[in-house]
């Protein structure tokens, strides 16, 4: 199949990349490399360097494309609360960009990377693709808007759809070119602080008087090549005028000490950390219900926190 994968130059996108385009796939990438890696992609596959905000762009990277799988966008919380407007702008606007020009190029298939910040403060766990959506920042905001409109789109354009949640993505990949792994400026993501982090900057451990067995938060992690294998069968399974939304995590929750413990374990000696006051709008738990992914999709996950975490570790040294 040839398929488009907007964002291939980041963290997940390159991972994708480097999977699909090892199983026969025909790949493009459109990046802007506003946080990828020029340097992640492979010499082999197309690679137009241009905006979600530019249609030429967007329509030059769909030539002869059958599927999109869409990953580009922004994706801090924090910045998204900072800078509203760049979050509506490239993963609002630069989506609707996206399903328009795949429109009149007749391309009718698409992966999106949804979140599970489209929730928000959670009223039961696991939460399944069936809770009510309250995202409590506008990155999440932006994430359920894309979704609602990809469910137009099926309607009303008849397209095959399927909008990814992920919960808390982790690990790294091994190819011929070296890992590919997070590389995310500033990095907020919990394991590779974690491998960050030193005696001078110890890991901060946001609220320890959460409601939960050891008082730290709890979060529900999936290792990236897990994740991928999902869009594969998410892909294969769209069809015409349908948008299916499916989970992806572990269905497990870790607590931020246990992670820590798993680093310790993976490291071979002890981390500091530093307990810091809960930041606002963080939920003590977030714990996804993968029923409909393991069903649906007959998927299943694979790696656990100990993978995740060693390869993450491997990808750093
Ligand atoms: N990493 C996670 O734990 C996680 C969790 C939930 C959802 N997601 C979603 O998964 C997707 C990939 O996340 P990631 O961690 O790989 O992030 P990333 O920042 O590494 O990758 C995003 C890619 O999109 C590109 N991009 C940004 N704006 C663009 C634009 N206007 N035009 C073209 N390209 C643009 C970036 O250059 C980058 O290569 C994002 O949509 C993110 O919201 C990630």
């Amino acid at each position: 199949m040839k398929i488009l994968i907007t964002g291939g130059a980041g963290y997940i996108g390159g991972t994708a990349v480097e999977i699909m385009r090892g199983q026969g796939h025909e790949i493009s990438i459109l990046d802007d490399c506003s946080t990828g890696h020029v340097d992640t992609i492979p010499k082999d596959v197309r690679f137009v360097q241009g905006s979600l905000l530019n249609p030429s762009e967007i329509a030059d990277a769909l030539t002869g494309t059958d599927a999109v799988i869409h990953f580009a966008g922004k994706s801090l919380v924090g910045e998204s609360v900072d800078k509203p407007a760049l979050y509506y702008s490239v993963n609002v606007g630069g989506t609707r960009n996206l399903l328009d020009e795949m429109y009149k190029a007749g391309v009718k298939k698409i992966v999106f990377s949804s979140s599970a910040a489209t929730y928000g403060e959670p009223l039961q766990i696991p939460i399944p693709e069936s809770a009510t959506t309250s995202p409590t920042n506008p990155y999440g905001a932006t994430k359920l808007a894309v979704d609602q409109m990809i469910t137009t789109e099926s309607r009303t354009r008849g397209l095959a759809a399927a909008s990814l949640r992920y919960f808390n993505v982790a690990g790294a990949l091994h190819c011929d070119r070296g890992w590919l792994s997070e590389r995310h400026n500033p990095e907020t993501h919990l394991i590779p602080n974690i491998l960050c982090s030193s005696v001078e900057n110890p890991v901060k451990i946001f609220g320890s008087d959460w409601p939960t067995a050891d008082g730290t938060c709890i979060r529900d992690y999936v290792h990236v090549i897990d994740l991928i294998d999902a869009h594969i069968k998410a892909l294969d399974s769209l069809q015409n005028e349908l948008h299916e939304i499916y989970n992806l995590g572990s269905g497990d929750g870790y607590s931020v000490r246990q992670v820590v413990a798993a680093a310790c374990e993976a490291f071979g000696h002890s981390i500091a950390t530093i307990d810091s006051p809960r930041r606002p709008g963080d939920p003590a738990v977030l714990i996804a219900d993968i029923g409909k992914a393991r069903t649906g999709l007959d998927w299943a996950p694979t790696r656990g926190i100990q993978a995740m975490v060693a390869d993450t570790l491997a990808s750093f040294n």
